[in-house]
């Protein structure tokens, strides 16, 4: 985890890297801090525990100049978060900054501590700057010495080296943890993001893995591990800063729950036309041998993203035939699932950098399967490593907690099913167009619901001061209770547990009394009946029902408290639209109790460690 930034220029160092800071402070805020060159040539550093605020508060005491300066943001993975295990660390005249973890910790570290450095904080991070410390006074330069260092780290990292020796360049490297350059005029950046650096040019190099690139003000240069120099073209950014920031919202949630039905219509456009029956993708996601090659469909994810694989899978195997297994990658990868040239694995994340996602992938590709990335990440590590691409368009995604992501990962997984079964002759043109004629009323069908964001946020204070929420739904709903559920527990911090409907006279009934509020997500289908008998079982224990419907009929009011009306929408894309108004429902839970919406407590929007 962590986020990365360093920058080198004329300009001051140290706004330019608070504000990347800032726009990177979703991947961790247990500490922050900063290192610049100063005035008389030597490296000072500012840091400080817990968010942000607090280094800004320090550095408004003791201001840092200079115009060369690196700034990282922290997940802890070793070391408890404090200001002595925030970075930058410090060893000599080098300061390095870290994101992700250095497997060959324990032996490096003796072996330093026998060659008699100090160490001074818990980190793997701090061992880094003393390897790098001990190349320089071995006579190397800081891009060499780099070089040398991360020859003798084992993991997944990504690294800045800033030295007092040579004050006017940067050395990043990577290996499996993202990173990016940003080249700017007579200024250049590096970053663990686009977000981070977008405001100051739209021109980046991602560096693959195994890369170091040495950065000064003029430009630049880039080389293996080997040493072997590699020239990249810069790929320019089409989207905005401004889709980076607030644009008017309390939280970026909220303004990213209000930018779906957009991220809806850019993840449709281009790939299915209003009429007609066909689906087309950027690239041939299949294997090569076409669909009939394929015995078995794998997905591994993890959080939202494993959620939405169960939803892939109802829709894939109802519309293909083909079998589905939906696994957390962080199992899957563990497990001697069978795995072989008849697999097609879908690995799905968000921001393409999950390590347990990307680990699970690179195992299936081992034993022969073939795999599509599923993620709103253009080039990240996982887009760039799978054979084949599906990208859902969002647009940056800074809530910790998922939105809009989560909605059209969803809609990639109804349009690729509808592909699937089309190519395998499986849906006719017509069968196709009708699919697909109510995917394009969606987006309007979103802003409707949030007409009736006014009755969800007073439902949410009616039951903000619950201990428990229990979500239920059936089929593909079921998943969506999951959501409602993760939701809740991620930003309001309130326990919730989301169940399959026809599950809870097996034991969560139990749980069921009049303190219990239970989110009901009941849409107009065949199980309409059967879900209403399953709410009489928890209304007659005392249990106040949400119902959330896109049929609402007497007896429904009758017996639930609440009831959020939805538009209705063809079965397969209900879930969808259950999704906004438990997301709505959350937001304003946790508004209530006043926690922190977008960056909730222990968490990290990406995880890049295991
Ligand atoms: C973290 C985040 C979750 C997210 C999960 C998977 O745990 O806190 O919100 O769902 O990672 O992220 P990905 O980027 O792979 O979809």
């Amino acid at each position: 985890m962590c986020g990365i930034i360093g920058y080198v220029g004329a300009s001051e160092a140290c706004p330019v890297l608070i504000d990347g800071l800032a726009r990177l402070e979703y991947r961790g805020y247990d500490s922050a801090g900063i290192a610049t060159v100063v005035q008389n040539g030597k490296l000072e550093i500012r840091r400080a525990a817990g968010k942000l605020d607090n280094l800004r508060a320090r550095l408004a005491e003791a201001p840092l100049g200079g115009t060369i300066g690196i700034g990282h943001t922290r997940w802890a993975t070793h070391g408890r978060p404090s200001e002595e295990n925030a970075h930058p660390h410090k060893a000599g005249p080098v300061a390095v900054i870290h994101n992700g973890i250095v497997e060959n910790y324990l032996e490096l570290r003796s072996a330093l501590l026998e060659r008699g450095h100090r160490m001074r904080s818990q980190t793997d991070t701090e061992l880094i700057s003393h390897l790098i410390e001990e190349h320089i006074k071995a006579g190397c330069g800081l891009t060499e010495a780099v070089r040398l260092t991360v020859g003798e780290l084992r993991g997944s990292f990504s690294i800045v080296a800033l030295s007092e020796t040579e004050p006017d360049k940067l050395v990043a490297a990577k290996t499996a943890t993202p990173l990016v350059l940003g080249l700017g005029d007579g200024e250049n950046f590096v970053a663990s993001d686009i977000p981070a650096i977008l405001s100051h040019t739209r021109s980046t190099v991602v560096l693959d893995d195994g890369e170091i690139a040495e950065v000064t003000a003029d430009g630049v240069r880039i080389m293996t591990f080997a040493g072997t120099p590699v020239i990249r073209q810069p790929r320019r950014i089409e989207w905005d800063a401004v889709a980076a920031t607030k644009g008017g919202f309390k939280h970026y949630l909220r303004k990213e729950v209000s930018e779906q039905p957009q991220a809806w219509i850019d993840t449709l456009a281009g790939r299915a036309i209003a009429g007609s029956p066909e689906v087309r993708f950027d690239e041939d996601l299949l294997p090569s041998g076409g669909p009939e090659t394929i015995g078995r469909i794998v997905m591994v994810s993890e959080g939202a993203s494993w959620i939405t694989a169960n939803i892939g899978k109802y829709l894939i195997e109802e519309l293909t035939g083909i079998p589905v297994e939906a696994d957390f990658a962080s199992e899957f990868r563990y497990r001697r699932a069978p795995i072989d040239s008849h697999t097609l694995m879908i690995a799905i994340s968000q921001s393409g950098e999950t390590a347990d996602t990307l680990a699970a992938m690179e195992e299936g590709m081992r034993r022969g399967a073939h795999t599509i990335a599923l993620s709103n990440t253009l080039d990240s590590s996982i887009a760039r490593r799978a054979h084949a691409r599906l990208y859902t368009r969002c647009g940056p995604e800074i809530s910790v907690t998922t939105t809009k992501c989560f909605i059209t990962q969803i809609e990639a997984y109804y349009l690729f099913a509808i592909h699937l079964a089309a190519r395998m002759a499986r849906l006719s043109a017509t069968g196709a167009g009708e699919l697909l004629a109510p995917a394009f009323a969606i987006p309007a069908q979103i802003q409707r619901i949030f007409a009736v964001e006014p009755q969800i946020e007073r439902i949410a204070r009616r039951f903000a001061a619950a201990h428990d929420f229990i979500y239920i739904g059936r089929g593909i709903n079921y998943p969506i209770a999951l959501e409602g559920a993760l939701k809740l527990k991620e930003i309001s911090y309130v326990h919730a547990e989301g169940f399959p409907a026809g599950f809870m006279k097996h034991g969560p009934i139990a749980l069921i009394d009049e303190t219990v509020p239970v989110v009901v997500l009941i849409p107009n289908d065949d199980l309409f009946g059967k879900m209403l008998s399953n709410l009489r079982e928890v209304e007659s224990r005392g249990g106040k029902i949400i119902a959330v419907t896109d049929r609402s009929t007497d007896e429904l009011r009758d017996v639930a408290s609440e009831v959020i009306e939805l538009p209705a929408t063809n079965r397969m894309l209900t879930p969808v639209l259950m999704t906004i108004p438990l997301q709505l429902l959350a937001y304003y839970v946790a508004a209530e109790r006043g926690t922190d919406i977008d960056q909730p407590r222990n968490l990290a929007k990406s995880v890049t460690v295991e």
